[in-house]
């Protein structure tokens, strides 16, 4: 499950052009499956209605500390109390001032300073004009918000409102929501360093044309968002495709075959997960032509000849790390039909102790998956669900491998 489903954000608005952004982290928020608990500061109303974040919340908002709605008339206590966590966003620099000083005049600072400090974390999301950012007594303050112990999230880098350009935009919502998951997720993989491939290899058969295969990388970087959530270090090897990177993911961009292996083999003495899922292509031309091959009008085709590509999962499978278990090998194998019996079967010839399976074509660009999980053990299937939800499960499942126990649920 996603790790913010259930949860109960308090999301506090303060003054700043980025409230707009809120609007639809909320509703993010909302769709992840949280329930969100609006709290606005006065400055924070002069940019954005209480209305729009009553109607995407689907709660009415707070922005008194005298607000009588309560019986006991304390918000402050109530909002702060029922809160799995408190998000600023945005936080103006004027609010980091104030939650450093302990300020208590208004609704939004007073309930942070009220909250139970050990069970009700803060995060915070800066927003604010690049010279504000840059400031000493910003760079002061946030220090100390950190050292108090809320998690300060960084901030983005463009065009800012007042027509300025540089640091200090807030992070986008689905960046925001993204590093919520990672703050809540479980951390099944902490101190493991894990490698994915990911995304299809493309095979130059002159310097406009090549052979690729289907492959959207879709799977891999959500299994790359799991394990980064999850705690690990990770380093996605992303043949060509068109994903934007990960929150917190290394990412080394390859064209061919012969270059993911190389970026692999460099970094696979590192790690301690390897999980392959880029789609490789089998064969490169055996030579590629240095200018674009003319059609010259006679009917005639080119006569290719190709060369096998080196498999990438076997090598390292293969590599003394692996095989003296220092390094954990994951493969994946795209099916068109008997996924059980070919999974089996790759899971041996590639000599790695666990092949996951999909049909292919059913797979192909979209956001949604089925995997079979084939290992010593048995067979065991995860359900059609999202990417997302799948790359999650997958980190599961291989965090309880490495730890010893094997699902209980695991299919003889
Ligand atoms: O043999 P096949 O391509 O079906 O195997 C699929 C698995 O092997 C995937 O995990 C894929 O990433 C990996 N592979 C590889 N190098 C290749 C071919 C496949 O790492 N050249």
């Amino acid at each position: 499950m996603n790790a913010l489903a259930g949860k109960h954000i308090v999301l506090g608005l303060s003054g700043g052009v980025a409230c707009y952004k809120s609007a639809e982290l909320t509703r993010l928020l909302v769709k992840a499956g949280a329930s969100v608990q609006v709290v606005m500061t006065e400055a924070a109303e002069q940019f954005i209605t209480p209305v729009t974040m009553q109607a995407l919340s689907g709660r009415p908002v707070y922005a008194s500390q005298w607000d009588a709605r309560a019986a006991n008339n304390m918000p402050h206590i109530n909002l702060s109390r029922e809160a799995d966590a408190i998000l600023i966003a945005p936080c103006s620099a004027d609010f980091i001032a104030r939650l450093v000083q302990g300020r208590a005049d208004e609704l939004l600072s007073l309930l942070c300073l009220a909250r139970p400090i050990e069970r009700v974390p803060l995060l915070v999301a800066p927003a604010m004009n690049r010279e504000m950012w840059a400031h000493p007594a910003t760079r002061r303050n946030l220090a100390q918000l950190a050292q108090d112990g809320a998690t300060v999230l960084g901030v983005g880098n463009g065009d800012q409102a007042c027509g300025e350009t540089g640091d200090g935009r807030m992070l986008e919502a689905a960046e925001i929501l993204e590093e919520l998951e990672i703050f809540f997720a479980p951390k099944l993989l902490a101190g493991e360093q894990v490698l994915i491939t990911a995304g299809p290899t493309f095979e130059a058969i002159d310097p406009v044309r090549g052979i690729t295969n289907l492959s959207s990388g879709k799977m891999g970087f959500a299994i790359a968002r799991a394990a980064r959530a999850a705690g690990a270090e990770v380093t996605l090897v992303a043949g060509p495709v068109h994903l934007p990177t990960p929150r917190g993911v290394r990412r080394i961009d390859v064209r061919s075959a012969q270059n993911m292996l190389q970026a692999v083999d460099g970094q696979a003495r590192e790690a301690s997960i390897f999980i392959a899922t880029a789609a490789v292509a089998d064969w490169r031309p055996a030579s590629s032509a240095e200018h674009k091959i003319k059609k010259d009008g006679s009917g005639q085709t080119p006569q290719l000849a190709f060369v096998e590509n080196p498999d990438i999962l076997a090598t390292v499978a293969q590599s003394e790390r692996a095989r003296s278990g220092a390094l954990y090998c994951v493969g994946f194998a795209a099916e068109s039909e008997n996924l059980l019996a070919h999974a089996q079967a790759k899971r041996a010839r590639k000599g790695v102790p666990l092949l996951v399976g999909n049909i292919g074509p059913a797979t192909f660009g979209q956001d949604d998956n089925a995997l079979l999980l084939v290992d010593a053990e048995g067979h065991r299937e995860l359900p059609r669900a999202s990417k997302d939800e799948l790359g999650r499960q997958l980190v599961a499942e291989i965090a309880r491998r490495l730890g010893g126990t094997v699902s209980p649920t695991f299919a003889r």
